[in-house]
């Protein structure tokens, strides 16, 4: 008896032992191999600090004007932006085509776009506003074309916007929300109509300031409810913006804890999947990572570097009585990239674990990104770590995912302007980061045709052919991912729609079709470019373009 006992102590002992075991190397790192990288491009000639993905699979990425030369110069006879008297023929602009080994393409823009922000219209095209200094009201446009170039429209905002915000409406316009002592939205691309030359006042962006030494809320995190609603937050606070009444409609329980969310203590903020499997207008749910102690931008300048939060917060914000429910991260983190994955998974990815944003304010990068998987149901299930990468992204870093379902990494720059001889130089390269869904050696969807065609209307039924090797098919789903445009870890537009399934049948060809049903309404998805992907066991297709109005 006695001795049976003694067994199953040292048993439960070695569990304990065994788990204590994988928990400390989950926390190091030290078994955290899911994933590959993948160097891209050593150089691409500048600093990625805005990223978009196009329809036409060409990213448009870049840096600001005034930060002196960069490692690119423009092709003869190409315009130069005058900054501060002086003429400065280098290029901060660049188009990537992703069908042609990221072939670099100059652009050329003469306006500011530090700190800008950008949205794409329901027709593709780039529109992207404000930054600084000359650049601070100027509404800039790009039509998805091989040679296009930037269009700048020097009085396209009311107010200058730098720091800014941006989402796409279900009318397909773009509010345009905040920036630097700016407590106020409007709409852009400006129309005949009245109530695009006029300026909305928002006093919750003065409201939400912790530190009174800066402007501390900036790049407020916006998204589209699905009532049509905008969800703003900014630090520790959210709000409901019936943004034509210009009414707060809700006001959300403070975020617990002692953190700062906006700029400069960054964390990121997404919309985590919208179902639409059961409901034609789905719960709306936000999920909140990262950031850091609001007076550890203040402190970084003194040289001390406060460590970063481990913390998320979860808010269903089309509940009745919203609440809270708050998470930790395996890793400390600021200034990270939260990106939504093909499958409805999260990843962060890029930051430090001390310090805040800001040149030379950010230590200790981490390497490793993290998946979060919303649907468990066990939080402890939720996180894991992937993983490390060697090159450090910190401030001014970029992510994007792609239509393979790889990330594409960019930037770093926590620098004054180039610099290549300090501990975290600039940096031009571009990496792809392949979550572990591409490592695992499982059978790979993919599709072969969408029908009727690529265009579908709101609550359209349409058919997806795709093939995937396996002997009986097992679960699949398909998404719909909005492209976003990414600055300053928040990924603006970024949307992920889970549609409803009628039914498969298996095609005499070998291959299934399946018809789901197109989202019901532009609150939910609103008009536009949208990648589609079919989801098999956790292994997405390379994702289609589709488009919706
Ligand atoms: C960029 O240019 C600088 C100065 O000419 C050079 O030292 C550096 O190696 C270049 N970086 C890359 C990645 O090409
Ligand atoms: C980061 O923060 C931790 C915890 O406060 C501290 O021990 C460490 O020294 C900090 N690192 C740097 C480089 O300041
Ligand atoms: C790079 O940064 C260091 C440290 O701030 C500075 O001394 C140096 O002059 C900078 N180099 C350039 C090219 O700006």
């Amino acid at each position: 008896m006695d001795s049976v006992i003694m067994e199953a102590k040292i048993l439960v002992f070695i569990i304990l032992q065994l788990e204590l075991f994988l928990f400390s190397n989950l926390v190091l790192g030290a078994h955290s191999n899911g994933g590959s990288w993948e160097l891209l491009k050593k150089s691409i000639g500048i600093s990625s600090m805005h990223i978009q993905l196009l329809q036409n699979e060409r990213i448009i990425t870049f840096d600001r004007t005034d930060a002196g030369p960069s490692n690119l110069t423009l092709p003869k006879g190409r315009k130069c932006p005058k900054i501060s008297g002086r003429r400065d023929c280098y290029v901060h602009a660049v188009e990537l085509d992703m069908m042609n080994n990221l072939n670099v393409r100059p652009l050329t823009v003469l306006s500011d776009t530090w700190c800008s922000s950008g949205s794409l219209l329901p027709d593709g095209k780039l529109v992207q506003s404000g930054g600084y200094g000359n650049g601070e009201k100027v509404v800039r446009t790009l039509e998805p074309c091989p040679t296009c170039d930037w269009k700048e429209d020097y009085k396209g905002l009311i107010s200058p916007r730098w720091y800014a915000s941006n989402q796409v409406l279900p009318g397909g316009n773009i509010i345009v929300v905040g920036g630097r002592f700016q407590f106020s939205y409007e709409f852009i691309p400006k129309s005949s109509k009245p109530e695009d030359h006029r300026l909305y006042t928002l006093p919750f962006l003065k409201e939400t300031r912790y530190s009174s030494q800066i402007p501390n809320n900036l790049y407020p995190f916006t998204h589209l409810s699905t009532d049509g609603n905008l969800f703003i937050f900014a630090n520790n606070r959210g709000i409901l913006l019936d943004y034509v009444k210009n009414k707060v409609v809700k006001t959300y329980p403070t975020m617990p804890g002692e953190v700062a969310r906006n700029y400069p203590s960054t964390g990121s903020s997404v919309l985590l999947p919208l179902d639409l499997s059961t409901k034609t207008t789905p719960e709306a749910e936000v999920f909140i990572c990262g950031g850091t102690h609001p007076e550890s931008f203040n402190k970084a300048k003194a040289g001390i570097f406060l460590e970063a939060t481990k913390t998320c917060g979860r808010l269903r914000i089309t509940a009745a009585n919203p609440k809270w429910e708050m998470e930790e991260m395996p890793i400390s983190r600021v200034l990270g990239d939260m990106i939504m994955l093909p499958t409805g998974d999260v990843l962060i990815i890029n930051g430090a674990a001390n310090g805040s944003a800001g040149w030379w304010y950010a230590r200790v990068p981490v390497y490793n990104p993290v998946i979060y998987r919303p649907a468990e149901a066990a939080t402890a299930n939720r996180f894991e770590v992937l993983k490390a990468a060697t090159i450090p992204r910190l401030y001014h870093s970029t992510a994007h995912l792609l239509s393979d379902g790889r990330v594409l990494v960019a930037g770093s720059n926590p620098n004054h302007n180039y610099n290549f001889t300090v501990p975290f130089p600039t940096e031009l390269s571009v990496e792809a980061f392949s979550p572990p869904y591409l490592t695992s050696g499982k059978p790979r969807p993919s599709i072969s045709s969408v029908k009727p065609g690529m265009n579908l209307a709101y609550k359209q039924k349409f058919s997806v052919e795709f093939q995937v090797k396996v002997r009986q098919l097992g679960k699949f789903y398909l998404t719909m991912v909005a492209p976003s445009f990414t600055t300053h870890s928040f990924s603006m537009n970024q949307r992920l729609l889970l549609l409803a399934v009628n039914r498969v049948r298996r095609m005499s060809s070998g291959s299934y079709a399946v018809e789901g049903d197109a989202p019901a309404s532009a609150a939910v998805a609103p008009p536009g470019y949208y990648q589609l992907f079919v989801v098999y066991e956790g292994v997405p297709s390379v994702g289609k373009w589709v488009h919706i109005k």
